[in-house]
Parts: C-alpha cells; structure tokens; sequence
C-alpha cells in the first residue's frame, strides 16, 4: 500500500457488506471528524520539519505520517474503530492510547499488551473509546527517545451531540532539546538528568512550532484543548487579559471553574480544556505565559486579535459542563485503600523551584543545560534564554550524588516501558472500588499516570479536591500525597508511572493488576 506521508490521514474506502462502496464523507479543512468504522493509517518514520519557524532550518525528526505532531484524529465517541499502524523506524514501537479506556491487548505497552511492532511491520488497534474528551497517542517502546524525537499526536473523542463554541482548537505542545544546528540533542537517558527534573529541553513548540501568535477574533468563544505532551516540562500557563474556564480535565468533565490563581497547571501528558471568551481588543495582541520555572518564565505564544469588530456584541452566559462520561462511581464506604509511596531522585533542599516548591540555592546557574545554544531568546516565543535553567535544578546537586537513588514505588522499581514477567505489586478485583494514596516522599514533581482507566481525585495532603475532577495523571507535587479513587472494571496487568519520562524508565512504574 502506498501512503503519501503529506497527507495526514489515509482513508480507505470500505467495502461494506451488500457489496456497496461506501463513500466516506470529505473531511472539512483543519477537521477529521470520523464517520463509524472509519480506517486509518499512522506510519512511524522520520520527516524533516520546522520546528522553528518557516524561516528557520528543519529539524530532523521521528514522525506520523511525517508531521510534528501526528495528524489529530478526531474520532466518534462509542464507534470502534480501526488503526492500522506501520513501523518504518529501525528499531520496535508501539502506540499507546493514552487515556483512553480499553482492552489490554490494545494498550500499546511492550511485553504485556503486545510485542513490539518491529521494523517493517504493521500492527491494527482496534477499539471503541467509551469517552469523549481530549486524548493523545504516542509511543510505549524506547519511549523516552521516541516521544523526545517528535512521535506524538493528540487524540480527540467528539460528543455524539456537537457542542456549542464558535471554535475548538488543540494547542499541542512539546519541549525540545535543540544543539546549536538546530537539530536535536543526543544525550536522552542522563542518568543526573533522571535523579532529577527529567529531560527539560530549551525550545517550547505549539503544534508543531514555536508560535509567533494565535489568530483570534474579538467575541469569539473558543473550546482550547490544552495537550502537554513535554518529556518532561511542567507548565503553569497564563493567559495575560483573559479568563479561561476549565470545563475538563485528562478528557474527563469537571465542574467549570476558574483555575487557582489563574494558572492552569499541566504536568507532562496532562489534558486540560478550557473555554475561552474572546473579550480582548481587536487588533491587540495578549501574550499567554508559562510560569512554571520560577525565573524561567517565556511566552509561549500571543493570542493575536484579528482587527475585525467583535462578533457578538453581548457577552455569552458562563460556560456551563460539558456531558459527563459514562464512568463507573467508585464507592467510597466499601472501598479498599493503598498506598503507594514514591521514593528516590537526588535529595536537598529546594530540589525543585517550580509553583509551590521552595527557591533553592542553584549550583547549576548556566551550566549543564546549555548543550541546547540557544542563547539569548532572541528568536520570541517559546524561547528559552540560555543557561537559565537553574530553577528546575537542586541545592542537592551540589555535592556530587548526595543521596541519589533509583526511583520506586512502594520498595519496587521496574524499569524501561514495560516488559513482560513483571509481578504486580498489587492484585485488585475485578469490579470492586480502590482509592490509592500516592505518597510523594522525593523533592521533585511526578504526573503519575495509571493506563486503562480514570480516576477521581479525591484530596491533596487531605484537603478534598474540589469541582468533580476526574483524570488518568495526577500531578503530586513535592512531599505531596494525593488521593485518588477508581473501579477496577478493566482486566489486565496495567502499568501505572510517572510521566516523566526519565523518571519512568528509572524505575518510577509498577502494575496493577485487575483479575
Ligand atoms: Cu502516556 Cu504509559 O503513558
Ligand atoms: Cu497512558
Ligand atoms: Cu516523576
């Protein structure tokens, strides 16, 4: 079969049974929504893009279909589907589905849903997603090189019932190490790197690129699902003038509310949407900040106003919810509690000066982080200056591997992107409740992320969560713990890591398994 990777999304005509050709309805520019049964086609190869900027050099790359990201697919929500997945890597891949609910044998990690597709070969997901939301796909083998090499992709389930915003738009946004070419940094798996922050790179792209602005139009009402699909960088972003309203979380609805102190908070591989009103001037342009890194903080890009008159002139009613999923309620009174405590990375204080960390001596002040060259942040949004990277390292780091440890979760630490044979550190029942208490006893962040299911975020350090969250990531934050419930309804050995990625192939992932 022959694919032109240009074309972000082959479909196949589909014979259906009766013999009739089946025409599958054209897709509208800058959408693909899927008519049921719909085939695609992903092939994992390498592609050349510009990373950034048009006017920049391209940046070599591991690609879908030779795009950074992956073609958005935007697919029906309780209609299968099929996705025929084709390697032209030179080493094994899978994709993993992330978030989305289903069957093991389609989950996408090494070892225990599938082996590796290796080089050449193809392998066809199948799967009806159960929810509508904000989803994204990437790969589970070598996952560290291959998410940090560009293969990544967001995922959408439409609503069965089209909801009402003038405009949905996905900010895809990755974090990339780039040497002084332009081209991206050797080096993934440090093992310094991995006792701390992870692989936080230099350069923020948006969809594909670093942004020069957003085009927007006054009066609009947007749907923006926020992907944050970084190796390792956390963000806080802000978005200078305006309010947006968090209506879901990892997919999932919550109850709309603004965010605290205006910051919407992703670790890498979280979701967020929100619902943006367009209440800024025409023809202005309002910056949207990622504050994360104290003293770190860049633009990732500006909401840049059309000079048209707005397009409504009364402001809209607040946002109300988005349909809520058909997720299983997990009963609290006969629940079954565990912990799970997370220990190992580089000790000290002030490990980590990010949003409620401490603002810890930095020993690394230019150094290390400087591979990327590029200096000066001259070049505007999702720059970062060079050799600044000091507030996403410790005072620990000082004294040369005081307390360095391997990651693990409850004594265990099982390493790599999964891998067969590896006993589970706990057995749940199937179709019975659980809340797991995940102890954070390091000095560092963890977006700790359980495969096949999501979860209810019940208390963070005991305070309850508010406004109905539910996620497949819950960002524990130094010496944090946080709560979270669930039904065991899907069977299978289900990995549960932290999403950075260094942290996860150190030994910062378990199983659960669900019988
Ligand atoms: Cu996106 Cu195992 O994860
Ligand atoms: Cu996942
Ligand atoms: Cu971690």
């Amino acid at each position: 079969m022959s694919i032109d990777p240009n074309f972000p999304i082959s479909r196949r005509s589909l014979l259906r049974a009766g013999g009739g050709l089946a025409l599958v309805a054209a897709l509208r520019p800058g959408s693909g929504r899927a008519a049921a049964g719909t085939e695609y086609q992903i092939l994992a190869g390498t592609g050349e893009v510009h990373l950034l900027g048009q006017d920049q050099p391209e940046t070599a790359v591991w690609a879908y279909n030779g795009k950074v990201p992956g073609p958005p697919l935007r697919l029906p929500q309780g209609e299968s589907v099929r996705i025929v997945v084709e390697n032209r890597l030179e080493e094994g891949t899978t994709v993993h589905w992330h978030g989305i609910r289903l069957p093991i044998a389609m989950d996408g990690v090494p070892g225990i849903s599938q082996p590796p597709i290796e080089p050449g070969k193809t392998f066809v997901y199948e799967f009806t997603p159960p929810d509508a939301g904000t989803f994204w796909y990437h790969p589970h083998v070598d996952g560290l090189q291959q998410l940090g090499r560009g293969l990544s992709g967001a995922l959408i389930i439409e609503e069965r019932v089209p909801l009402a915003f003038d405009r949905d738009l996905i900010w895809m946004m990755a974090d990339w190490r780039l040497d002084d070419r332009g081209q991206i940094a050797g080096g993934f798996g440090n093992k310094m790197e991995a006792m701390m922050s992870g692989r936080v790179g230099s350069v923020v792209t948006l969809n594909g690129s670093v942004s020069a602005g957003e085009p927007v139009r006054a009066g609009e009402r947007i749907r923006l699902r926020l992907v944050n699909g970084a190796l390792a960088r956390i963000m806080a972003l802000r978005f200078e003038g305006h309010r947006p309203v968090v209506v879901a979380l990892d997919g999932q609805p919550c109850d709309p509310h603004e965010p605290e102190n205006g910051r919407l908070l992703l670790g890498p591989a979280m979701r967020m949407d929100v619902v943006i009103d367009m209440l800024g001037k025409p023809g202005q342009r309002y910056r949207v900040v990622d504050e994360f890194y104290k003293g770190l903080g860049y633009t990732l890009t500006w909401l840049a106003y059309d000079a048209a008159p707005p397009i409504r002139i009364r402001p809209l009613d607040p946002p109300g919810a988005l349909p809520r999923n058909p997720l299983p309620e997990p009963d609290l009174t006969t629940a079954q509690r565990h912990e799970l405590v997370i220990q190992g990375g580089m000790m000290g204080a002030g490990a980590m000066a990010g949003l409620g960390g401490t603002t810890g001596g930095s020993m690394m002040g230019g150094g290390m982080m400087t591979c990327c060259g590029m200096g000066g942040g001259a070049a505007g949004g999702g720059m970062m200056g060079g050799g600044g990277m000091s507030g996403m390292m410790g005072s620990g780091m000082g004294t040369a591997g005081s307390g360095s440890t391997t990651w693990s979760i409850n004594g265990s630490s099982m390493t790599g992107d999964g891998q067969a044979g590896m006993p589970p550190l706990l057995t749940l029942n199937l179709g019975r409740s659980y809340v797991l208490a995940l102890r954070n006893q390091t000095v560092w962040w963890h977006p700790m992320h359980l495969h096949g299911h999501s979860f209810k975020l019940l208390s963070r350090n005991g305070v309850p969560v508010p406004h109905r969250q539910w996620g497949d990531t819950a960002l524990v934050s130094p010496r944090e713990t946080v709560e979270v419930a669930l039904v065991a309804d899907n069977p299978g050995d289900w990995v549960l890591h932290c999403h950075v990625m260094d942290h996860q192939v150190s030994g910062l992932m378990t199983i659960l398994r669900i019988a």
